[in-house]
């Protein structure tokens, strides 16, 4: 890849919680840097930290230590407002359960990020038919989350994580859900839209084939990426 910009530094991030039992130490001096437009994931064993550092990288939540610059803004240093804000203009989310509003149709999801960001309800919809049809679900506009099959739906989650033209996606096993050949054409579906947004993706998966598809791989092991 050549001398792009920096567009993710995650700086010595601890992340430890507190439980029943005491401190459980999840993350512990982890450090990445993403480009722009890298595809990276985030492999290693359940429960060693995978979501808890995509939830740090898109500031759901804040680490305990060390700290996430995004294209060079410190994320520890805004309010929950500013913050928001910043992740609905620079970060798209893809999770293994969808979570589309099931009272709102296909496009009106892809839509929603569009209107929260002050776009008017025409261009949301002129933009929210052309993210359908770039995920192949051109003929499924308004059909409710309940009337797609799970790959669809995943195609739909994907459309509206990248709604607002983000630097930055992070999908959490975002074809953990779904049978192989559906995962597979997921997987296919990431790779040409990383391709043609130069869109950064950080992808926390189990899955070989799509690990094996990204630009760089990088394991989790004992709370900081194996070396
Ligand atoms: N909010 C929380 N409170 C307490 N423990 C948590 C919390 N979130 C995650 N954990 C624990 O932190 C560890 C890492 O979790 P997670 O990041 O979800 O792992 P992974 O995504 O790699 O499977 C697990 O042991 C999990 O139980
Ligand atoms: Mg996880």
């Amino acid at each position: 890849m050549e001398s792009r910009k920096d567009i993710v530094t995650a700086t010595d991030l601890h992340r430890e919680f507190r439980t029943p039992d005491g401190k459980l130490q999840v993350l512990k001096g982890l450090s990445l840097t993403v480009k722009k437009g890298e595809m990276i994931s985030i492999t290693g064993e359940s429960g060693v930290g995978k979501s808890t550092l995509l939830h740090l990288l898109g500031g759901l939540d804040k680490p305990t230590k060390g700290e996430v610059l995004i294209d060079g803004e410190n994320l520890s240093n805004k309010s929950q407002d500013v913050l928001a804000r910043f992740r609905n203009d620079w970060v798209g989310f893809i999770f293994q359960f969808h979570y589309l509003l099931e009272d709102f149709d296909a496009l009106e999801n892809v839509m929603m990020p569009l209107m929260v960001a002050g776009r008017s309800k025409s261009e949301a919809r002129r933009k929210g038919e052309l993210l359908l049809e770039q995920v192949g679900l051109s003929g499924r506009a308004s059909h409710l989350p309940r009337q797609l099959s799970g790959g669809e739906q995943q195609r739909v989650a994907v459309a509206r994580a990248l709604a607002n033209e983000p630097e930055i996606v992070l999908a959490d096993e975002p074809s953990g859900n779904l049978d192989i050949g559906t995962g597979g054409r997921l997987h296919d579906l990431l790779f040409e839209l990383n391709e043609k947004n130069s869109t950064a993706f950080i992808i926390a998966t189990h899955n070989r084939e799509l690990a094996a598809g990204c630009h760089r791989e990088l394991e989790i092991v004992d709370g900081k990426i194996k070396s």
